[in-house]
């Protein structure tokens, strides 16, 4: 088991209510698991900011008759093999693609796969969903 420490903060009570109301909404039964979870979310941020090993998945919608988009896709992901663990094609309708793309790396070439694929011609939508392989945070 993890050893615990508390803490005490100080803040305005107004805004103390609005956290709870908040939090209420999304369910947490505690704050401290509400906090918690907001501590996660900056380091995961900072893990970004820090160019660490980072995990992520990118996005895209696109209409694949657009002429050579799907060879552009294709081909972008070929020269990011080091970064792409896993991809998924599921045909939406007659002309449009979702492609889930799985990534690991380092922050700075995930980041620019998800760039480089967004800046293709006739990619309708583009995301990038940045995660934390987790070690370094409990
Ligand atoms: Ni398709």
């Amino acid at each position: 088991m993890e050893k615990l420490a508390r803490f005490g903060v100080s803040l305005d009570s107004e805004l103390l209510q609005r956290f709870d109301a908040a939090i209420e909404k999304r369910g947490y039964t505690s704050r401290s698991e509400a906090i918690r979870d907001l501590i996660r979310s900056d380091l995961v941020e900072r893990e970004w900011e820090e160019s660490k090993e980072v995990v992520g998945v990118i996005m895209l919608v696109y209409d694949h008759h657009r002429r050579q988009l799907q060879e552009a896709v294709t081909d972008l992901q070929h020269r990011h093999l080091g970064e792409i663990i896993s991809t998924q094609h599921v045909h939406l309708d007659h002309h449009n693609c979702l492609e889930v793309v799985i990534v690991r790396g380092g922050s700075g070439p995930v980041r620019k796969l998800a760039e480089r694929l967004q800046a293709l011609r006739g990619v309708k939508h583009c995301s990038l969903s940045m995660s934390t392989t987790g070690s370094g945070i409990s």
